[in-house]
């Protein structure tokens, strides 16, 4: 368990100085809408809130998961804090510290800072694979009275990790075991490689609500993990996979085209208002960002408070000047592919 919350640690603290790890490319810049000079709508009653289990979102976006455990608990109460003021969801850190630790319990309980916010528990799938249930699942969802679960996949983070848990056979039916049998939605992630489509449509079978397609185009885990390695083999290996993974965007519009009732979240180097607008008008329901939102809490408050502020003037100016009032038109809004 030492292990598990020194890993944390040192995720926080490289992420702090981690700009160019990653070669992948989310995307967007092979997208543009195309400026319309002549909108007829009031800048003043553009409406950027949307609805997402439940909850109504003052922008689509929510704070994917970071952290827990030690140095987590101040991290998720100040990033409670924002999602609260500013009418965001949430999602915490994985949970498994806590469970095979009570004392860890209390990092992840944001509730209380937080009453209203959608609020999304989390744990890695490939758990269920080694010990884990339901049981834990509920335990996790009730822990922090969490509107979702969270499962996310991390197969090439997993295969760096020195005593990485790597066994992903039969995860399918295990996933779908815990979409029938706990009473919440099951949302499941990647974490910077991205959810094809044949995967999306595999879970969606099996009963998942949602994804976060978590794409190339934020963060290298290869890298990072090469990082906090002390194997030359290791090192030498994580350099191959820079540039791997699916970029957001494509998850996206695939995953909309073979789209059922399934929502997608738009995760991995979703940045700005702008990138929010394409990746609405590409098919996502709402958008997540983790990298930034650590970044900006890492240095203050204030920060976190512009960051936030900045996306929703990035995506009210995007919509006034494609001529959406609302989300639901910027559903239907017509992208260019421009690479
Ligand atoms: C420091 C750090 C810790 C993370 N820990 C988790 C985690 O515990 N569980 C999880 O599902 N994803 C975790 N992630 C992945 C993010 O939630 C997100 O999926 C990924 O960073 C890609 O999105 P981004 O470009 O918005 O950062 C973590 C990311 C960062 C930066």
């Amino acid at each position: 368990m030492d292990k598990i919350l020194r890993r944390k640690k040192d995720h926080i603290a490289l992420f702090q100085d981690m700009e160019n790890l990653s070669q992948a490319d989310a995307g967007f810049g092979r997208y543009r809408f195309e400026h319309n000079a002549l909108p007829e709508i009031d800048y003043a009653e553009i409406d950027t809130s949307v609805n997402f289990l439940n909850h109504k979102l003052r922008l689509p976006l929510m704070i994917s998961s970071i952290t827990g455990g030690s140095n987590g608990e101040r991290v998720n109460r100040t990033l409670a804090g924002i999602a609260n003021d500013f009418g965001l969801g949430m999602a915490v850190g994985s949970q498994r510290i806590a469970l095979e630790d009570r004392s860890w319990e209390d990092s992840f309980r944001i509730r209380r800072y937080a009453p209203n916010i959608l609020l999304l528990a989390n744990m890695g799938a490939v758990q269920l694979n080694y010990g884990y249930a339901t049981d834990e699942c509920r335990r996790i969802v009730d822990m922090i009275e969490a509107d979702a679960l969270v499962l996310h996949l991390n197969p090439l983070q997993e295969a760096f990790q020195a005593d990485g848990n790597t066994n992903f056979s039969g995860l399918l039916k295990r996933i779908g075991k815990i979409c029938a049998s706990i009473e919440h939605p099951v949302i499941v992630k990647e974490i910077g490689y991205g959810i094809s489509a044949p995967t999306a449509k595999k879970l969606q079978d099996v009963g998942v609500y949602g994804v976060d397609v978590g794409g190339a185009g934020s963060v290298s885990w290869s890298s990072l993990e090469s990082q906090l390695s002390k194997d030359v083999v290791v090192k030498n290996a994580s350099n191959a996979f820079r540039d791997w993974g699916n970029p957001t965007t494509d998850c996206i519009a695939s995953i909309a085209k073979i789209k059922d009732k399934i929502k997608i979240i738009a995760g991995g180097g979703v940045k700005t208002g702008v990138d929010i607008a394409k990746s609405i008008a590409l098919g996502a329901d709402i958008c997540s960002n983790a990298f930034d939102f650590l970044q900006k809490i890492m240095i203050s408050y204030a920060d976190c408070e512009n960051f936030v502020e900045t996306i929703a003037l990035e995506l009210k100016a995007a919509m006034l000047c494609i001529g959406c009032g609302n989300i639901s038109e910027l559903r239907s809004a017509k992208l260019l592919k421009v690479g």
